[in-house]
């Protein structure tokens, strides 16, 4: 057996299907982005995402084989994402794979969608080993994980409101572009400087690992309708915000480490494809010592590469679901 699974997830508005061998060697990593399809609403619309996986799921499974070279009949188990997100989006993803898992007579594998993305760090670095902190910053989930072991880990900070990702797609909105904004705000970021407006850091000396970005929302709002003037130099009003959210993210990952004497990090989901982001871990983890796992922009946003690749480390622990798999929108 060569151990080739194919991963799929549907969770929010990308469809995509990765056929993996092993536990890193990606034969086919293909994505379709709902994007275009929700513009006009200024936001994903559930019922239509649902109906745009159902359209596109099958041809994408095709596509992936086609570029992979193989047939239904080399793969060894189905992977899918259960958890967190658009229910009616998850379902499309776990009917099929259990459709696939039944008719093909290989083991089903779901898996935990935030769970998955620090392993789109496994797929591309070999020297991986824990104890590490991994840093998740998802579009809807912001989450710091104190991982032991494969499967062994503890959610030690999370947002208790808006996710960072939220928070920036929210500010860019309010800034008139179409979601979801963190590319836009990210530009702003790297082309101009961060120093000139004063935006709050939430819960930054707090005693925990936890965050809160929906203060500093309603800091912008604010800042909007008292400063109208100096909406003329947006580019720097939003990387003094973005700076904000890149000093929390990188104080608390930094703390956790250190209060857990922890020397590695690594550093995922959707908007750490933002190059500031990963410029000010890549500068801080240097002059502090700590090994730093960080993966490139594609490996970033949602991807079944990541969902194969963690279902690989289960199929080989025995981790298998049966066709009672359920579909959730929540975290826990
Ligand atoms: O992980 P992800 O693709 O989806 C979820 O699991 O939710 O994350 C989506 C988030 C959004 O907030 C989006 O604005 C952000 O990732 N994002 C970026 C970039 N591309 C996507 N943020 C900054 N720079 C980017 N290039
Ligand atoms: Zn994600």
């Amino acid at each position: 057996m060569k151990n080739i699974g194919l991963g799929i997830d549907t969770t929010f508005d990308d469809t995509s299907i990765a056929i993996l061998q092993g536990k890193s060697q990606i034969l086919a990593n293909v994505t379709l982005s709902q994007y275009k399809d929700h513009e006009e609403f200024g936001g994903v619309i559930p019922e239509r995402a649902s109906r745009k996986h159902m359209e596109v799921i099958n041809p994408l499974i095709e596509e992936a084989l086609k570029q992979a070279e193989l047939t239904f009949q080399d793969l060894d188990y189905i992977a899918v994402s259960n958890y967190p997100g658009l229910l009616g989006s998850i379902l499309i993803g776990v009917t099929v794979a259990k459709s696939l898992s039944y008719a093909l007579k290989i083991p089903l594998i779901g898996v935990n969608h935030v769970e998955a993305h620090p392993y789109a760090n496994f797929l591309l670095y070999d020297d991986m080993s824990f104890p590490m902190i991994h840093l998740v910053v998802a579009g809807g989930h912001t989450l710091l994980f104190h991982a032991s072991n494969h499967f062994d880990y503890e959610i030690i900070g999370r947002s208790v409101d808006d996710a960072a990702g939220e928070c920036v797609d929210k500010v860019a909105k309010m800034f008139g572009y179409p979601m979801p904004g963190g590319s836009v705000v990210d530009r702003c970021a790297m082309e101009s400087p961060s120093d000139k407006y004063e935006f709050p850091r939430p819960v930054l000396h707090q005693n925990n690992y936890n965050f809160s970005f929906s203060g500093l929302k309603t800091a912008m709002l604010r800042f909007r309708q008292t400063q109208p003037e100096a909406l003329q130099d947006e580019s720097r009003v939003l990387s003094s915000f973005f700076q904000s959210i890149v000093d929390v993210l990188l104080h608390k990952t930094f703390k956790a480490a250190q209060d857990l004497k922890i020397d590695k990090i690594s550093v995922s989901g959707g908007l750490a494809a933002s190059k500031k982001l990963r410029l000010s871990f890549e500068e801080q983890t240097q002059e502090k010592g700590i090994t730093l796992f960080y993966p490139p922009p594609p490996l970033c946003t949602d991807n079944a590469a990541m969902v194969a690749c963690l279902a690989s480390y289960k199929f080989e622990a025995g981790l298998i679901d049966d066709l009672n798999l359920r579909a959730f929108a929540n975290l826990s």
